[in-house]
């Protein structure tokens, strides 16, 4: 058997990977930080319909000095971990002159420093796996209006490339970018329209098309250190 942790899978994306996951037969450790019910229903629904084990992990991931502790508590009910998905974010807005310290503090833990050390603490435990990073395909760009945010993913996409050389060959690193999937709130739902009609695929894509790549990156024995774009083409614009 096999085990994946994936971090924020009570709802929205993470919730997506974690049935994709169980579809697939793997056991799934289901963390969550503040959407305790959700996780619960989500939980519900893969034990149900996919007849996988599957257990909540709730916990702050910008609490630096606790992120060993959920790898730890994750192989203690599972020890067959073998795969993590570093998915929790926040978006936070703010061009660079709109950012404070708290704002800049914040984007860095949770999207960047979180991967980064639960990476480490799960390179520690187990002897073959793969982490995958969730980035988002404007790190290819230099958009500004949430500037520590993408500071931070593309930080991230940096540390899928040392991360992927220091860890093999035990350990594969990959990442995968998604771009107009889900929006935020309103104000983003009509701007997701907007955009997408001047992509190359001229459409918003669907969580399982980025469901899709984090499990081929993930089952892809001979793949590391590699991103890929789910963004209908946006990273070649
Ligand atoms: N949505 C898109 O179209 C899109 C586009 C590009 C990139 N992405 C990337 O894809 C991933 C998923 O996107 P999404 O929109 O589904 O994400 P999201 O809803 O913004 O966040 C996912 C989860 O992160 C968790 N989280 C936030 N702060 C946390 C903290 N301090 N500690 C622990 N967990 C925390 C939350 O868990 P709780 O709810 O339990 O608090 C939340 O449900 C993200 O990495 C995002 O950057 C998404």
């Amino acid at each position: 058997m096999a085990t994946a942790l994936i971090t924020g899978s009570a709802r929205r994306l993470g919730k997506y990977f974690a049935l994709m996951f169980a579809e697939a037969g793997y056991n799934i450790a289901l963390h969550c930080n503040s959407s305790v019910e959700e996780a619960e229903e989500t939980a519900k629904d893969i034990r149900v319909n996919y007849g996988v084990k599957c257990e909540l992990f709730s916990q702050d991931l910008n609490k630096a000095a606790l992120l060993p502790h959920l790898v730890e508590s994750v192989l203690d009910t599972f020890p067959d971990l073998n795969v993590l998905v570093n998915n929790a974010s926040v978006f936070g807005q703010g061009t660079l002159m709109q950012t404070d310290e708290a704002l800049f503090d914040l984007q860095m833990g949770v999207n960047l420093k979180a991967p980064f050390f639960l990476t480490k603490a799960f390179a520690k435990v187990v002897k073959n796996g793969s982490v995958c990073n969730i980035l988002d395909t404007y790190i290819s760009t230099n958009v500004y209006q949430h500037t520590a945010y993408l500071m931070a993913k593309k930080a991230l996409a940096g540390f899928t490339g040392t991360a992927a050389r220091e860890l093999g060959p035990n350990i594969r690193v990959n990442g995968v970018a998604p771009g107009l999937i889900l929006p935020s709130n309103e104000e983003e739902v009509e701007l997701f329209r907007v955009i997408s009609k001047k992509l190359p695929l001229q459409n918003i894509g669907q969580p399982e098309d980025v469901a899709k790549a984090v499990l081929f990156l993930t089952e892809s024995s001979y793949i590391t250190g590699q991103v890929i774009h789910v963004d209908g083409g946006r990273h070649l614009l």
